[in-house]
C-alpha cells in the first residue's frame, strides 16, 4: 500500500494574514489594492465614478459612446467577450449595442454579489447574449467557461485604466495573460490613462467630498473584519501623490500619531506621520504604454481618445512570432 503525504491545509483567513503582514513588514508599508472591494468598497467605488473631479469614467465613457459602433466593427462579428474586473457593465453596454452577434459576454469580477448583480441586470437587458459570469481575482490564474469554444474569436476588454493599478511587471503579466486567452486571432481593448497636468491627478485622486478618502480607508475596515484586527480608522488619513519619477498617483494611508496595531499576533508599530501605499495608479504616455504592451507581444493598432487628449482606449493586436 502507498503512502499519502499529509497535507496540512492552511486557512484561508491565514494566508491573508500573511500576504497582509508581507506588505506591512516592508519599508514602505503597502497593503494590496484588493482590499479596497469588498461589497461597501465597490459601492464606494461606483460613486468615485461619479465625482466631479473624477474625469476619467465620464471620459472614457464619451470615447466609447463615440466610437463603441467602429470599436465592435473591428471586432467582428460572434466575438466572445471577456471582461477583466467587470463591475457594473456600464461601459460594456455601448459595446453590446453595437456587436454583432457576441458568442458570450464574462464578466470576471472579484466581488461576487455586485458581479451577479450586474449579470442579472445585463441579462435581462441583452436576453440574446449568453453571459457568464466568472467570480475571480484576474491577476491569478482562472478557468474561462467551456462554452467559449465556437466562438470565431476571444476580446478581451479592460476599461477603466485598471492595468495602471499594477506595478510594470505586474501590468506586463496581466497583459501576457490577457494575450494567452486571446491567442493569435483575438485582440484586447484596453482604457488607458494618460499623463497630464498633476494638479488634474491629484484631484481626480482626493476628492472634496471625501470619498476617495473612504475608499482608501476601507481597505483597513475589510482587513478588521476577515483577519480580527483592530485598525482604528480615525488614526489614519487619506492622501493622493503624484510620483513625478513614476509617472503615478499613489494612494497612501498616513498615520496620524505613533501607534501598534496587532496583526494576527504580530505587533505592527506605525509612526506618527508614516505612509502605507496602498495603490499605484500609473498615467502612462503613448510612447510608454506601447513599450509595455510590446513587453507582453501586444502592439497597439487603434487608439482612439477624447478632444483634449486626456484619456485613451487602445485595441491591442498580437505580435506574431514568425
Ligand atoms: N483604475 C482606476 C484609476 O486608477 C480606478 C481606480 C482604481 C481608483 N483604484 C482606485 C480610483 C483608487 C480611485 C482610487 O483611476
Amino acid at each position: 500500500m502507498t503512502k499519502r503525504p499529509t497535507v496540512i491545509p492552511v486557512s484561508r483567513v491565514d494566508q491573508l494574514a500573511a500576504s497582509v503582514l508581507d506588505g506591512l513588514r516592508r519599508t514602505p508599508k503597502e497593503l494590496s489594492p484588493v482590499w479596497f472591494y469588498d461589497e461597501y468598497g465597490s459601492t464606494l467605488f461606483d460613486s468615485i465614478c461619479e465625482l466631479p473631479e473624477y474625469y476619467l469614467t465620464r471620459t472614457e465613457l464619451g470615447i466609447m459612446q463615440e466610437h463603441a459602433a467602429e470599436m465592435a466593427q473591428i471586432i467582428g462579428p460572434q466575438a466572445a467577450l471577456i471582461e477583466f474586473g467587470s463591475g457594473t457593465s456600464l461601459k460594456t453596454r455601448l459595446l453590446l449595442d453595437h456587436l454583432v452577434a457576441p458568442a458570450a459576454y464574462v464578466p470576471v469580477d472579484i466581488a461576487r454579489e455586485h458581479l451577479i448583480e450586474a449579470a442579472n441586470t445585463l441579462a435581462r437587458d441583452y436576453p440574446a447574449v449568453r453571459i457568464f459570469p466568472v467570480c475571480a481575482d484576474f491577476t491569478a490564474p482562472f478557468e474561462l467557461p467551456k462554452q467559449l469554444q465556437d466562438a470565431q474569436r476571444r476580446v478581451v476588454y479592460f476599461p477603466g485604466s485598471t492595468l495602471g493599478n499594477f506595478s510594470r511587471d505586474q501590468a506586463r503579466a496581466v497583459l501576457q495573460r490577457m494575450r494567452e486567452i486571446v491567442g493569435d486571432t483575438g485582440a484586447v481593448l484596453i482604457g488607458i490613462d494618460l499623463q497630464k497636468d498633476p494638479d488634474v491627478l491629484r484631484a481626480a485622486y482626493n476628492d472634496s467630498a471625501g470619498v476617495t478618502a473612504q475608499f482608501n480607508l476601507n481597505a483597513l475596515r475589510h482587513i478588521n473584519r476577515e483577519l480580527g484586527t483592530k485598525f482604528d480608522l480615525t488614526a489614519f488619513e487619506h492622501d493622493a501623490v503624484w510620483n513625478e519619477e513614476q509617472g503615478r498617483i499613489e494612494m497612501h494611508l498616513i498615520s496620524k500619531r505613533d501607534q501598534v496595531v496587532d496583526v494576527s499576533g504580530t505587533p505592527i508599530r506605525f509612526s506618527r506621520g508614516e505612509h502605507l501605499r496602498t495603490e499605484y495608479c500609473h498615467k502612462y504616455t503613448q510612447a510608454g504604454f506601447e513599450s509595455l504592451a510590446a513587453s507582453a507581444r501586444l502592439t497597439s493598432t487603434r487608439v482612439w481618445t477624447d478632444a483634449e487628449k486626456k484619456f485613451s482606449v487602445q485595441l491591442l493586436e498580437p505580435v506574431r512570432v514568425q
